[in-house]
């Protein structure tokens, strides 16, 4: 069986180290926001190019607090992918602001930037972008519609840890990064936990107080706040992982060009483009008979995903709030896609019976 994603297998190789850092953790005594998460947030800001970073609980929460730091009127509206997971949609919703879907690109399968301008209204206070399956969103013309109508800009980079555009990493473009480091991700950590990175240095500490119940002293409150507190255990698990993240990333790309050279071109494949440096953190092909192929595979022994297998505007939480806005590209996407195996633990052998299998097809 060639799995889709195996965590155990997916970490095996730095148990070890793992194993010494959460020794080190317990025996200090100090579990919450404290040496190993300065040194992660340092570490980590370093990576991006970034001034800053805060650790945050979860991807979701990188995603609220980014918009909390605004402080935008309740009813204004935020731009947003169509074709994205839940979370991003809900931090608006949380944040009680009002989700304009923008249609995707169908090659890139990110926010189209010649479908924004006509969705910007004078209620219109923030884009976020998603830089999905680990490509980046075309930044230059979407940094010219912010500048040009002075909206604040958010990179949900949740599936693109080292995704680069032009040179300069996914996360750094806007007024925000926010990450995710859930265990799936090419930075996951061993339990939920994220990130925001920027070069807002007043900003920085109104997150850091937002994070901490809206507190800077203990037992005094400035803002209405969150517990969104990145723990000790995970920081410094994340701290030995990033230092693999550029081999992450290497192996993936490895992987991802036996599925460029390999599959037959009845496969819709991910584009590629000099522009970007790509992180396959999903590596998804696109095929009419999606279901079909994905029952083929599961029968000679391969698993695969769907991301996602329902847009946002069709979930049923969603069907009071986004059913008026139709998304019928990000539909199509959905109802085609599939994503193949290119997990860290996969070997060349893998990715190449998965072709051999699928060109079978
Ligand atoms: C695009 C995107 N945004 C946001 C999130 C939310 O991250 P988390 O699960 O850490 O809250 C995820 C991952 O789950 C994601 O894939």
């Amino acid at each position: 069986m060639i799995e889709y994603e195996n965590l155990a297998r997916l970490n095996q190789p730095f148990f070890a180290e793992y194993k010494k850092s959460f020794a080190a953790t317990l025996d200090s005594g100090w579990y919450i926001l404290g040496k190993n998460v300065e040194k992660f947030e340092n570490e980590f800001a370093g990576f991006c190019g970034a001034k800053y970073c805060i650790g945050v609980a979860s991807g979701l929460d990188a995603l609220i607090l980014s918009l909390a730091a605004f402080e935008f009127e309740k009813g204004d509206e935020v731009i947003v992918p169509s074709n994205t997971y839940i979370a991003t949609i809900l931090a608006i919703l949380q944040n009680g602001l009002k989700p304009v879907l923008v249609e995707p690109d169908i090659k890139t399968y990110n926010i189209n930037p010649n479908k924004i301008a006509e969705k910007i209204t004078n209620k219109t206070c923030a884009i976020i972008v998603v830089h999905l399956y680990g490509k980046c969103c075309e930044m230059a013309p979407i940094m010219d519609l912010c500048r040009k109508n002075n909206l604040k800009l958010i990179e949900d980079s949740a599936q693109a840890h080292g995704a680069k555009y032009r040179g300069k990493m996914a996360g750094t473009f806007g007024d925000f990064g926010a990450f995710s480091f859930y265990p799936t991700k090419n930075l996951g950590a061993l339990g939920d936990a994220g990130a925001i990175v920027t070069d807002h240095e007043k900003l920085v500490e109104k997150i850091k107080t937002l994070r901490n119940y809206g507190s800077k002293v203990k037992y005094y409150n400035e803002l209405i706040g969150y517990n969104s507190r990145l723990d000790e255990v995970q920081a410094g698990f994340l701290s030995i992982k990033l230092s693999k993240l550029f081999a992450i990333n290497e192996h993936k790309n490895k992987l991802a060009k036996i599925y460029f050279e390999n599959l037959k071109s009845d496969f819709i494949k991910p584009v590629r483009h000099p522009d970007y440096f790509d992180v396959f953190h999903i590596f998804n092909i696109r095929h009419p008979q999606r279901n079909l192929l994905k029952q083929f595979l599961l029968d000679h022994g391969i698993k695969t995903e769907i991301h996602y297998p329902l847009s946002p505007n069709k979930q049923k939480a969603m069907a009071e709030i986004l059913s008026n806005q139709p998304c019928p590209i990000s539909e199509e996407i959905h109802a085609t896609t599939l994503s193949l195996p290119i997990s860290y633990f996969h070997t060349k052998e893998d990715v190449e019976r998965v072709c051999e299998v699928m060109n079978r097809f």
